[in-house]
Protein backbone atom coordinates (compact mmCIF):
# COMPACT_ATOMS: atom_id res chain seq x y z
CA UNK A 1 0.00 0.00 0.00
CA UNK A 2 1.72 3.54 -1.21
CA UNK A 3 0.46 6.80 0.34
CA UNK A 4 1.10 10.57 -0.92
CA UNK A 5 1.20 12.77 1.95
CA UNK A 6 1.32 16.51 0.67
CA UNK A 7 2.07 19.39 2.19
CA UNK A 8 1.05 23.25 0.52
CA UNK A 9 1.99 26.30 1.24
CA UNK A 10 4.35 27.88 3.88
CA UNK A 11 4.42 24.34 5.81
CA UNK A 12 8.24 24.22 4.77
CA UNK A 13 7.99 27.22 7.51
CA UNK A 14 7.25 24.98 10.65
CA UNK A 15 8.88 25.11 13.34
CA UNK A 16 9.29 28.51 12.93
CA UNK A 17 5.95 29.56 11.54
CA UNK A 18 3.22 31.01 14.33
CA UNK A 19 4.89 28.07 16.86
CA UNK A 20 2.02 28.95 19.54
CA UNK A 21 -0.50 27.72 16.53
CA UNK A 22 1.51 25.28 14.70
CA UNK A 23 3.51 23.99 17.55
CA UNK A 24 7.54 23.69 17.88
CA UNK A 25 8.15 20.76 15.66
CA UNK A 26 9.18 21.15 11.57
CA UNK A 27 8.11 19.74 8.81
CA UNK A 28 10.84 17.32 8.73
CA UNK A 29 10.20 16.10 12.31
CA UNK A 30 6.48 15.70 11.29
CA UNK A 31 7.72 13.30 8.05
CA UNK A 32 9.87 11.41 10.64
CA UNK A 33 7.08 10.74 12.85
CA UNK A 34 4.79 9.92 9.86
CA UNK A 35 7.33 7.36 8.23
CA UNK A 36 7.68 5.67 11.53
CA UNK A 37 4.13 5.25 11.79
CA UNK A 38 3.99 4.38 7.69
CA UNK A 39 6.73 1.58 9.16
CA UNK A 40 4.46 0.28 11.87
CA UNK A 41 1.51 -0.10 9.69
CA UNK A 42 3.62 -1.37 6.36
CA UNK A 43 2.53 1.54 4.82
CA UNK A 44 4.99 3.19 1.47
CA UNK A 45 5.06 6.86 2.12
CA UNK A 46 5.91 9.57 -0.20
CA UNK A 47 5.99 13.19 0.92
CA UNK A 48 5.68 16.27 -1.38
CA UNK A 49 5.74 19.77 -0.15
CA UNK A 50 4.99 23.01 -2.80
CA UNK A 51 4.20 26.41 -1.81
CA UNK A 52 2.72 26.93 -5.78
CA UNK A 53 -0.65 25.56 -6.10
CA UNK A 54 0.20 23.68 -9.73
CA UNK A 55 2.90 22.06 -8.33
CA UNK A 56 0.41 20.50 -6.18
CA UNK A 57 -2.10 19.44 -8.50
CA UNK A 58 0.71 17.76 -10.90
CA UNK A 59 1.41 16.03 -7.79
CA UNK A 60 -1.74 14.96 -7.51
CA UNK A 61 -1.99 14.47 -11.31
CA UNK A 62 1.10 12.00 -10.77
CA UNK A 63 -0.58 9.81 -7.95
CA UNK A 64 -2.91 8.44 -10.25
CA UNK A 65 -0.11 6.17 -11.49
CA UNK A 66 1.54 4.87 -8.41
CA UNK A 67 -0.93 5.80 -4.85
CA UNK A 68 -3.51 3.89 -3.28
CA UNK A 69 -4.66 7.58 -1.53
CA UNK A 70 -3.63 10.71 -0.19
CA UNK A 71 -3.10 12.41 2.85
CA UNK A 72 -3.33 16.49 2.18
CA UNK A 73 -2.71 19.63 4.23
CA UNK A 74 -3.90 21.77 1.77
CA UNK A 75 -2.61 25.31 3.74
CA UNK A 76 -4.35 28.16 3.22
CA UNK A 77 -5.52 26.25 -0.11
CA UNK A 78 -7.73 24.98 1.82
CA UNK A 79 -10.30 27.81 1.84
CA UNK A 80 -10.43 28.67 -1.55
CA UNK A 81 -8.91 26.51 -4.48
CA UNK A 82 -11.10 24.97 -6.68
CA UNK A 83 -8.07 23.65 -8.59
CA UNK A 84 -6.50 21.49 -5.73
CA UNK A 85 -10.51 20.26 -5.10
CA UNK A 86 -10.61 19.52 -8.74
CA UNK A 87 -7.48 17.49 -8.68
CA UNK A 88 -8.47 15.52 -5.78
CA UNK A 89 -11.97 15.02 -7.27
CA UNK A 90 -10.28 14.09 -10.89
CA UNK A 91 -7.92 11.89 -9.75
CA UNK A 92 -10.44 9.72 -7.73
CA UNK A 93 -7.49 8.70 -4.73
CA UNK A 94 -9.19 8.42 -1.44
CA UNK A 95 -8.08 11.22 0.14
CA UNK A 96 -7.92 12.59 3.76
CA UNK A 97 -7.57 16.18 4.63
CA UNK A 98 -5.42 17.11 7.97
CA UNK A 99 -4.90 20.08 9.51
CA UNK A 100 -2.46 20.88 12.49
CA UNK A 101 -4.82 24.14 13.87
CA UNK A 102 -8.26 23.52 14.53
CA UNK A 103 -9.91 25.57 11.47
CA UNK A 104 -13.55 25.74 12.97
CA UNK A 105 -12.01 27.27 15.67
CA UNK A 106 -10.22 30.36 13.78
CA UNK A 107 -11.06 33.35 11.77
CA UNK A 108 -14.74 32.81 9.82
CA UNK A 109 -12.42 32.19 6.58
CA UNK A 110 -11.13 28.80 8.02
CA UNK A 111 -13.81 27.59 8.63
CA UNK A 112 -15.01 26.73 5.28
CA UNK A 113 -12.90 24.11 3.34
CA UNK A 114 -13.68 23.47 -0.05
CA UNK A 115 -11.76 20.55 -0.45
CA UNK A 116 -13.45 18.80 2.44
CA UNK A 117 -16.26 17.73 0.11
CA UNK A 118 -13.93 15.60 -2.19
CA UNK A 119 -12.29 13.61 0.51
CA UNK A 120 -13.29 10.69 2.87
CA UNK A 121 -12.92 12.87 6.20
CA UNK A 122 -11.27 15.29 7.53
CA UNK A 123 -8.97 15.34 10.67
CA UNK A 124 -8.18 19.25 12.43
CA UNK A 125 -6.95 20.61 15.34
CA UNK A 126 -3.86 17.97 16.99
CA UNK A 127 -1.18 19.29 15.83
CA UNK A 128 1.25 16.94 14.33
CA UNK A 129 -0.90 13.95 15.25
CA UNK A 130 -3.55 14.96 12.88
CA UNK A 131 -0.97 13.49 10.25
CA UNK A 132 -0.91 10.60 12.23
CA UNK A 133 -4.59 9.90 12.61
CA UNK A 134 -5.07 10.85 9.24
CA UNK A 135 -2.56 8.14 8.01
CA UNK A 136 -4.33 5.63 10.14
CA UNK A 137 -7.92 6.30 9.15
CA UNK A 138 -7.09 6.25 5.20
CA UNK A 139 -5.09 2.96 6.06
CA UNK A 140 -8.21 1.60 7.82
CA UNK A 141 -10.78 2.74 5.23
CA UNK A 142 -8.34 1.22 2.63
CA UNK A 143 -7.87 -2.32 4.01
CA UNK A 144 -11.60 -2.08 4.64
CA UNK A 145 -12.63 -1.35 1.38
C1 LIG B 1 -3.51 24.88 8.21
C2 LIG B 1 -4.69 25.83 8.44
C3 LIG B 1 -4.82 26.81 7.30
O1 LIG B 1 -5.91 27.71 7.54
C4 LIG B 1 -3.55 27.64 7.17
O2 LIG B 1 -3.66 28.51 6.07
C5 LIG B 1 -2.34 26.79 7.08
C6 LIG B 1 -2.22 25.64 7.96
C7 LIG B 1 -3.27 23.94 9.40
O3 LIG B 1 -2.58 22.93 9.22
O4 LIG B 1 -3.74 24.21 10.52
O5 LIG B 1 -1.41 27.10 6.35
O6 LIG B 1 -3.79 24.08 7.07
Amino acid sequence: MKVLVLHGPNLNLLGTREPEIYGSRTLEDINRAISELAGELGVEVRFFQSNHEGEIVDALHDARSWADGIIINPGAFTHYSYALRDAIAAVGLPTVEVHLSNIHAREEFRRRSVIAPVCIGQISGFGAESYLLGLRALVGWLRRS
